[in-house]
């Protein structure tokens, strides 16, 4: 290809890209409804890690390890990307979020208790909060800490399969530093994905089985929500909105469960501006990590899937990341109490 010809289709690639991610200003005009650069961007598979449920996937600065949790077998794990090995630890329920302390240590949603861990000691918990007393078939989802130091976490029924379950049972709660919880928001049908806008004032959030992702206004000195909005609709090929993470654009990165895929939405268009697809259908959660928060990770899951599907899509489960992305993430918040 001679340099001209080279050169303007590098041209065309730029003004064809409305990703504002990877060439901010060369791509401010862009109108093309899918990221050409997305071309560029290298999905690979760190680790095998056979997750029936891999989720809540959190970069942790202190020790350079990505945290996770499989829900179902009911572990916590610290994946270090130097050595390539996962420590894990094992709980005698679910496990489906872990968040750090500012005083070292873990929260973690632990069926339907809130509860500190330490990774020395080890399935002793000591527990904050129990909710949903009055519904023994229920138990948590997704948590994470808000920018003030307090953990949300929400809960749903259990699955009689992956996303078949008795819908409206579920709550999202806020656990504040003092210990003490509230329900912010009932009923739930899948309590999911949770961000913050860069300012604070705007908590997203997925419930999974409304094919949507909402924003509320959140006060930061409260942590009540109000002005329920929706962001973006999920297409088809979307399939299940799931886990979420925002980046340093305050653009909102969603794992599609079922879709294969990590989505860019920017919050203020409702735009998707980038589809990241893997080669597992079960993505489920995503966060940025990395010593410059530059790798995305997306854990995934292969519980619901048969034996031909295992074969088809061997590393279902797996920790997956996602570089040449060209956009950073931001540090973590911590859980103050
Ligand atoms: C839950 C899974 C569920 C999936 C899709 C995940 O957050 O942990 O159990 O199947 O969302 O709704
Ligand atoms: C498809 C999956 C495929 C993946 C990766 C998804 O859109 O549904 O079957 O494995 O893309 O290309
Ligand atoms: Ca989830």
């Amino acid at each position: 290809m001679g340099a001209q010809t080279w050169m303007s289709r590098l041209t065309a690639q730029i003004q064809s890209c409305r990703c504002t991610a990877p060439r901010q200003a060369l791509a401010q005009f862009c109108r093309a409804p899918v990221c050409t650069f997305a071309l560029m961007v290298k999905v690979e598979c760190v680790a095998e890690l056979g997750c029936r449920v891999g989720e809540s996937p959190l970069w942790e600065a202190r020790t350079s390890t990505l945290l996770y949790v499989d829900v179902l077998a009911g572990t916590v794990g610290r994946w270090d990307p130097n050595t390539k090995q996962s420590e894990t630890r094992t709980f005698e329920k679910t496990v489906s979020c872990v968040v750090p302390r500012v005083a070292g240590g873990y929260m973690v949603a632990c069926g339907l208790k809130i509860a500190a861990m330490d990774w020395e000691t080890a399935p002793a918990l000591l527990t904050y909060a129990e909710v949903d007393n009055d519904k023994p078939n229920n138990r948590f989802n997704d948590g994470k800490a808000d920018p003030e130091g307090r953990m949300l976490a929400g809960t749903m029924a259990l699955e009689l399969k992956p996303a078949e379950l008795e819908l409206g049972q579920g709550s999202l709660y806020s656990l504040d530093v003092s210990g003490t919880v509230r329900r912010l928001l009932s009923p739930v049908d899948v309590s999911n994905g949770l961000g913050w806008s860069l300012d604070g004032r705007k908590l997203y959030y997925v419930d999974s089985l409304k094919y949507r992702v909402d924003a509320f206004d959140y006060d930061l000195t409260t942590g009540n929500i109000d002005n329920r909005q929706t962001v973006y609709q999920c297409e088809k090929e979307d399939a299940i909105p799931d886990g979420l993470c925002m980046d340093a654009g305050g653009k909102i990165w969603l794992a599609c469960y079922n879709g294969g895929r990590v989505i860019c939405i920017d919050p203020n268009s409702g735009q998707r501006l980038q589809v990241v697809k893997l080669p597992v259908d079960k993505t489920t959660s995503c966060c940025f990590g990395g010593l410059q928060l530059t790798d995305l990770y997306v854990t995934t899951a292969h519980e619901g899937l048969d034996e031909a599907g295992l074969l088809q899509q061997p590393l279902s489960g797996g920790l997956f990341r996602v570089t040449d992305l060209g956009v950073k993430g931001l540090p973590s918040f911590e859980f103050a109490g």
